[in-house]
């Protein structure tokens, strides 16, 4: 038989295979290979638990695995103090100070590629956090990083980490509103950002951005210190007066050393600002015991790490994947964490390809909306380079196609690799539904059961558990220790946000707390989720989560806009795109200047992330009697489906207009 012919023959096998076991060599060197786990961790909750505590380093044992008498404001480890950068670095000196801790690969060339073993990254992280200290930052002071993907961000955080300093990373794609919305949502007056970055090749200005979004800023910063990562001595700007140039604040603490405050278990280690139903993003909270215990637990358990791989995780640090996956669970688990500062097709589309092969990559982590791009792109990509050092793939940040996850598996891991398509939430910290890869059977399509020790259900409307075969809301029905504390400053939106839908907001018992993550789900024979996707006016772009909102109130604040409506439509490479649509105020053209206002509008208030594919001008959007917009509708359109019944809509008329845009 051909190459050709086999070639076909594999993926016709592939294209009917519906599940596929762990491969044997994988099994025999898994951290976790024995499927008992599930019922032992099942009779011990929630001093199973104690498995994740016991991977850290505590200064100070702690009294009780769970608080649950005050729900849903549940406690983890209490009594326990550590600190998160010793537990990252300072522990793993002794045995691994002289192996890398982060790989960083820089754009655009080769040569700014930068190797941190453990003893230089503890070094620089004492040394800044000496700056930041003589700055004033101190324990409990929100310190704001607007950095793109540079080592630089990792060891600020760790900074912050080790002064006891809660960190606020904004993604550095996001607009200079945002980073003003962000920082005067948690009073910030800190800041550390870069004056630039490199994409495809090009220099990007972060510099003249970070600038504007100070001048947005409500209270007054006290300090910003600008990494120079395009190598302008002058950081191509004159600095301002509290504005301090990174590398000349290292030199100046030469050797310095910060002894790691202790923190309390349940003391805040990090915000991240994430986008909910409503124009204002969510503070969540996320503590020192319970979230390391929790990245480091699922590093070990699901993404298989181990100390001596060289482990890369694709996700930018602005997100909760590469605080969780890039920084946090590796590091504590003192392995080789490989961080990318560029894009999957610069130089070329091999890129990621060329990286796993140069630094033997042992884990690939990256997103649905990656896969799906480079499956397109072609598998000659993947095959020009030896991928071999593989040991196990995983995905995360939106559903995955089985079409995709086979492609992923064959191209990529060469059939001997596990996929772990891994479910969860800037809100849960880390994976809550997941196959483990050394015990259970993957299913393409189906993130699989929720984690041992993770009790997820997914029910109907009233609360009550579906049958296998049917879709719900996916539902966490107990608490676990990387959950998010409350929205910073905020506990009664906390309530409502994720606890009101399905629990007895009364009742002081535990058991009558139910936490909704706003998903979508089904359910299997098996008891494998698939998850379907969100359920509340969140839509998911590329893995990251934009709400509509959000965009919404971004374009009602271009001139000329009456009021506009934004969903998302299904894409082939984003998963979800950004719908506008836009009725006109009186006096105002509709046409290609208004649009590109729009865009802009909306690039401003959010980051080019937003960035709407479709812009529909409509005399008047689909309202119910009540004059609810009837989302749904433009939903269906968006996506070109059949619409159904429009007899309850006040104007139905409208609806064959808004369709007959969309379809030029
Ligand atoms: C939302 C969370 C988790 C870090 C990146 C995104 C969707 C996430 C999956 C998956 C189907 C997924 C959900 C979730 N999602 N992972 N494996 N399969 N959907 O974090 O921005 O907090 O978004 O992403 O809808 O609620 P996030």
């Amino acid at each position: 038989m051909s190459d050709k012919d086999e070639d076909v023959q594999l993926e016709a096998r592939l294209a009917e295979q519906d599940a596929f076991e762990p491969p044997e060599a994988f099994v025999e060197q898994a951290n976790v290979a024995d499927e008992s786990i599930y019922e032992e961790f099942e009779a011990e909750w929630p001093d199973c638990w104690e498995q994740a505590a016991a991977l850290l380093d505590w200064t100070e044992g702690y009294d009780q695995v769970l608080d649950d008498s005050n729900p849903p404001f549940f406690e983890w480890f209490t009594g326990g103090e550590l600190n998160a950068s010793a537990n990252c670095l300072d522990r793993h000196l002794d045995e691994r100070g002289d192996e890398p801790a982060i790989e960083w690969v820089g754009e655009p060339t080769d040569e700014a590629n930068r190797t941190y073993t453990y003893e230089e990254l503890h070094r620089e992280v004492n040394e800044f956090a000496a700056a930041l200290r003589e700055l004033g930052v101190g324990e409990d002071d929100v310190v704001t990083l607007y950095m793109p993907m540079i080592p630089e961000l990792p060891i600020a955080m760790l900074a912050c980490a080790r002064l006891g300093a809660p960190h606020s990373v904004v993604f550095a794609g996001f607009s200079a509103d945002a980073l003003a919305t962000r920082m005067n949502a948690a009073d910030s007056e800190y800041l550390v950002t870069a004056n630039g970055y490199y994409r495809r090749g090009d220099a990007l200005d972060h510099y003249e951005k970070t600038s504007e979004g100070l001048a947005g800023v409500d209270h007054e910063v006290s300090d910003v210190v600008v990494v120079d990562r395009l190598g302008d001595d002058d950081h191509g700007h004159a600095l301002d007066s509290n504005e301090h140039d990174y590398d000349g604040l290292v030199a100046d603490h030469d050797g310095a050393t910060v002894d790691p405050v202790a923190r309390d278990a349940e003391d805040m280690l990090f915000l991240m600002y994430t986008s909910g139903t409503t124009g204002k993003p969510k503070g969540v909270k996320h503590t020192t015991g319970g979230y390391l215990s929790w990245a480091a637990w699922t590093s070990q358990a699901v993404l298989d790490v181990k100390p001596d791989d060289t482990y890369f995780c694709s996700a930018d640090i602005g997100w909760i994947t590469g605080h969780s996956y890039i920084v946090y669970g590796p590091l504590a688990l003192g392995t080789t964490s490989l961080m990318y500062e560029g894009t999957p097709d610069h130089p070329d589309r091999d890129r990621l390809w060329q990286i796993i092969d140069d630094y033997d990559v042992t884990q690939l982590y990256t997103a649905p909306t990656a896969i799906r791009a480079f499956m397109k792109w072609g598998e000659q990509y993947p095959d020009r380079h030896d991928l071999s050092s593989l040991r196990l793939l995983g995905t995360v940040g939106e559903p995955i196609n089985p079409r995709a996850w086979k492609w992923y598996y064959k191209h990529v891991g060469d059939e001997e690799c596990p996929v772990v398509d891994t479910w969860w939430q800037t809100e849960t910290g880390g994976m809550m539904v997941t196959t483990l890869p050394g015990v259970k059977t993957m299913k393409p399509g189906s993130a699989g059961p929720a984690l041992p020790g993770v009790d997820v259900q997914i029910v109907d409307a009233a609360g009550e558990a579906v049958e296998p075969g049917q879709a719900g809301y996916l539902t966490v029905q107990k608490p676990w220790p990387g959950m998010l504390r409350t929205l910073y400053r905020n506990d009664e939106r906390y309530v409502d946000e994720y606890w009101a839908e399905y629990s007895d907001t009364d009742s002081d018992d535990p058991s009558d707390w139910v936490y909704f993550p706003e998903d979508g789900a089904k359910l299997d024979d098996d008891g494998y989720i698939t998850v379907l996707g969100r359920v509340d006016d969140v839509i998911n772009v590329s893995g990251h989560r934009l709400g509509t909102m959000e965009i919404e109130s971004a374009i009602v604040g271009v001139e000329g806009v009456a009021e506009a409506a934004v969903v998302g439509g299904d894409h082939d490479l984003k998963g979800e795109a950004v719908y506008a649509y836009v009725i006109t105020e009186d006096g105002y053209e509709e046409g290609e200047d208004l649009r590109e206002r729009i865009v802009a509008g909306v690039e401003d208030a959010i980051g080019p992330i937003a960035r709407p594919e479709q812009v529909v001008f409509t005399p008047e959007l689909p309202k119910t009697r009540s004059g609810k917009i009837m989302r749904r509708l433009l939903e269906d359109i968006a996506n070109g489906e059949g619409l159904g019944n429009t007899s309850t809509l006040r104007n139905p008329e409208v609806v064959e207009d808004i369709q007959q845009q969309v379809d030029d």
